[in-house]
C-alpha cells in the first residue's frame, strides 16, 4: 500500500497527488509515468510524473478529474492509501544540449513538463515554456517555471492572459523569441499534441510529443496502447511515450481513446458524482464572479482528453 501525502485540487478540476513510493522515486527520470489504482479491483491508469523527492521517497503527479477513476482518485485525502503504484514506466525523455528548446503544455502537461524543463536547463539549454488553457485561472506552477526557465508565455482561449486562441498560434511565439528554436516538446491532451505538431510541421522544427493512449499493463504485454508512428505500429508504454509529433497517426489515436467513453463518463453523469461535479463548477464560478448559465453543463474541461488511460 502506498500512503498519500497530499491530494488536492490546485485549479478547477486539476489535482495534485503526492504519494510515498520510494522504489519509484529512486529511479524515475523526466518523461516517465506511473500506473496507479485508486482502489482495490479498480482500473489501472497511467499518470505522468511531474516531480519527485528521492530522499523522502515521494512521487508527485498532476491529473485531471475526467472519468470514474480519476474522480475517485480526486476524492482521496492525505493519510489514505493507494493499493497500486507501479513504475517508473516508459522511456525517459531524451535530454541533450539541443540549444534552444520550447516546451508547450496544457492541462496536466503543464506539470509533467516541469522535470523535463529542469533537466534541459541542467544540460545548458535555453528553455522557453508556453502554457495553454481555456482561461488564465487554469494556470498553475507559473512561479516554478519563472524561477527555472528563460521565458514563460501564455495562450488562453478567452484571451484573459497572453495570446488569445489555441495552441495553433504557437508560431507567433516562436517568431517573437528572436532566436532559432531547435526542438519543441509538447505535453498535454491529444488535441493539444496534434495542434501543436501541426503548427510546427511547416517550420521544420523537431517536435516531440508525449502520447497518451489507453493503457493497461504498461509493460508491453497487452497491446492496448498501440499507436501508429511513421506508418509503423508502436507500443507507447515501452517504445514511448515520446514520439515524433509529425509522424503520429492522430486520427487513429483519437478514435482509440474514445473506446471506453460510455463506461467512463456516462456512469459519472448518472451517479451522485454529478452532484459533486456541479458543486465544483458552482464554487469555481462564484470564486471568479461568473454567473452560472442556465443549462450549462458542469466542468467543460472534463470533456477534454487527459493523460490517463481514461477517455477523451
Ligand atoms: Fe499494454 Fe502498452 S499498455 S502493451
Amino acid at each position: 500500500m502506498f500512503r498519500i501525502l497530499a491530494c488536492r485540487m490546485i485549479v478547477p478540476n486539476m489535482h495534485i497527488l503526492t504519494v510515498e513510493a520510494p522504489a519509484v522515486a529512486r529511479e524515475v527520470q523526466p518523461g516517465q509515468f506511473i500506473i496507479i489504482r485508486a482502489e482495490e479491483e479498480g482500473e489501472r491508469i497511467p499518470l505522468s510524473v511531474s516531480d519527485w523527492d528521492r530522499e523522502r521517497g515521494t512521487v508527485t503527479t498532476i491529473f485531471m478529474s475526467i472519468g470514474r477513476t480519476t474522480h475517485r482518485l480526486a476524492r482521496l485525502r492525505s493519510g489514505e492509501y493507494l493499493p497500486t503504484v507501479v513504475g517508473p514506466l516508459g522511456n525517459a525523455s531524451e535530454i541533450e544540449h539541443f540549444g534552444t528548446v520550447l516546451l508547450l503544455g496544457g492541462c496536466y502537461g503543464i506539470g509533467s513538463l516541469y522535470p523535463i524543463a529542469r533537466a534541459l536547463k541542467e544540460k545548458g539549454n535555453r528553455v522557453f515554456v508556453v502554457i495553454e488553457a481555456r482561461s488564465s485561472y487554469l494556470f498553475y506552477w507559473e512561479d516554478r517555471y519563472r524561477m527555472l526557465v528563460d521565458g514563460v508565455h501564455h495562450i488562453t482561449r478567452d484571451g484573459s492572459k497572453g495570446i488569445k486562441g489555441h495552441i495553433g498560434r504557437v508560431p507567433e511565439i516562436l517568431a517573437s523569441l528572436g532566436e532559432p528554436v531547435d526542438r519543441v516538446i509538447i505535453n498535454g491532451c491529444t488535441f493539444c499534441l496534434k495542434r501543436g505538431s501541426d503548427a510546427t510541421r511547416a517550420l521544420g522544427i523537431t517536435t516531440i510529443v508525449d502520447l497518451n493512449p489507453i493503457m493497461i499493463d504498461g509493460t508491453g504485454m497487452c497491446g492496448v496502447c498501440r499507436v501508429t508512428v511513421g506508418g509503423e505500429t508502436k507500443f507507447a508504454c515501452v517504445q514511448g511515450p515520446e514520439f515524433d509529433g509529425h509522424e503520429v497517426d492522430w486520427e487513429e489515436l483519437s478514435q482509440r481513446r474514445k473506446t471506453y467513453m460510455a463506461e467512463e463518463v456516462i456512469p459519472l453523469r448518472t451517479s451522485k458524482c454529478e452532484e459533486h461535479m456541479h458543486g465544483e463548477e458552482h464554487e469555481r464560478k462564484e470564486k471568479h464572479g461568473q454567473a452560472a448559465a442556465p443549462g450549462e453543463p458542469p466542468g467543460r474541461e472534463r470533456k477534454q482528453p487527459q493523460h490517463t488511460g481514461e477517455v477523451s
